[in-house]
């Protein structure tokens, strides 16, 4: 028998998942997850560094029961990347047949990486936010850029501020919104950004204290989506309520992994878990006046639901892919 492993670039990714089906697919996987129907470990690094290769990747893998989908994604950063054309991240997705094993396809990872987690302050920001008129992006680089993207199909924005080191990357980040609806303002720094802002994200590559508690007005959404700290300590301590996209990992990355080592923050301190509240188990925001902090940690489980949902519309669409039988 001919067992087809489809192999997927990203111009057919891009082809086939628009943003506003990556939306949907990520707010109804974390549902599903709410509802004990995803099976994901945690995801592990491995760092080649200390055997002379400059660069890490993550193995994230998962089942989506109600898509009867298996696979894993695999995506690390290498330094030497920029030298030779090549993003610094690359992500691949890998999915196989859940009863036998069998790899269904190989697909290019980047465009469901990137999207997916611009997807998840979207979704996010429509649960959480009180207001949704002024949105800060601190880090307007690609996951920047595909989270205002995102964000631009369900939130509605009048003005969107924008924070970086980098007067390049902030200017570049506006011109690929030309015909935004909402008013852009170059921030000359955070604290202009921040303050009076309804909605707060930040997206770095930082270890610093991007946002500072005394520039948060009451009912504001903070969420950081960085792989280190990015707020000072009391924007966690002092939030009415912490939310997280997942429980497990988000105290061994990102902004809350310091105050969870020092023990201020445990499995426990997490008010609001997204996939439950989505499952309708969990309550999200109660008052406009509550001050809401976020940690987006970014799980796998989406990528393998996005590579199950682009094989299905490949498959509805009758489109020949371009495969390889492994068994041979
Ligand atoms: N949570 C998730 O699901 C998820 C998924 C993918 C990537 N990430 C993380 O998102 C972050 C951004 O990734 P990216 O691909 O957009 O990177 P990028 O390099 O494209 O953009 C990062 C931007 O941050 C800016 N920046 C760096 N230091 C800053 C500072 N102190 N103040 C303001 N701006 C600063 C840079 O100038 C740049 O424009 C990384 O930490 C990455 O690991 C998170």
């Amino acid at each position: 028998m001919e067992f087809k492993s489809l192999l997927i670039g990203e111009e057919t990714v891009k082809k086939y998942l628009s943003p506003e089906d990556v939306i949907a697919c990520v707010e109804e996987t974390w549902k599903w997850y709410g509802e004990g129907k995803v099976v994901m470990p945690n995801k592990i690094t491995t760092d080649m560094s200390s055997l002379g290769v400059a660069g890490w990747f993550n193995s994230m893998p998962a089942y989506i029961g109600p898509m009867d989908v298996a696979g894993i994604k695999l995506v690390g950063g290498y330094d030497g990347n920029k030298a030779l054309g090549l993003p610094y991240i690359k992500a691949n997705v890998l999915i196989t047949d859940s009863r036998t094993g069998m790899l269904r396809a190989l697909i290019s990872g980047d465009y469901i990486n990137d999207m997916r987690t611009g997807a998840q302050p979207a979704i996010m920001a429509k649960m959480l936010a009180a207001k949704t008129d002024v949105v800060t992006v601190i880090g307007t680089g690609l996951m920047g850029y595909t989270s205002l993207l995102c964000m631009s199909k369900v939130l509605d924005i009048k003005e969107v501020r924008v924070c970086d080191i980098s007067d390049e990357a902030k200017e570049a980040f506006m011109a690929r919104f030309p015909n935004a609806p909402w008013k852009f303002v170059n921030c000359k720094n955070n604290e202009e950004g921040c303050r009076g802002a309804d909605v707060i994200i930040t997206v770095t590559n930082a270890n610093a204290n991007l946002v500072e508690e005394p520039w948060l007005k009451e009912g504001s959404l903070v969420m950081t989506m960085g792989s280190f700290r990015e707020t000072s300590f009391d924007v966690v301590r002092k939030a009415d309520k912490i939310a997280v996209d997942q429980v497990g990992q988000s105290l061994h990355r990102g902004n809350v992994k310091e105050l969870a080592e020092m023990g201020e923050i445990t499995a426990d301190s997490f008010d609001i878990i997204i996939p439950d509240v989505l499952a309708g188990k969990a309550k999200a925001r109660t008052s406009d006046k509550e001050r809401i902090y976020a940690q987006i940690i970014g799980t796998g489980m989406l990528d393998v639901a996005l590579g199950g949902l682009l094989l299905k519309k490949i498959a509805d669409a009758g489109e020949e892919m371009p495969w390889v039988d492994l068994s041979k």
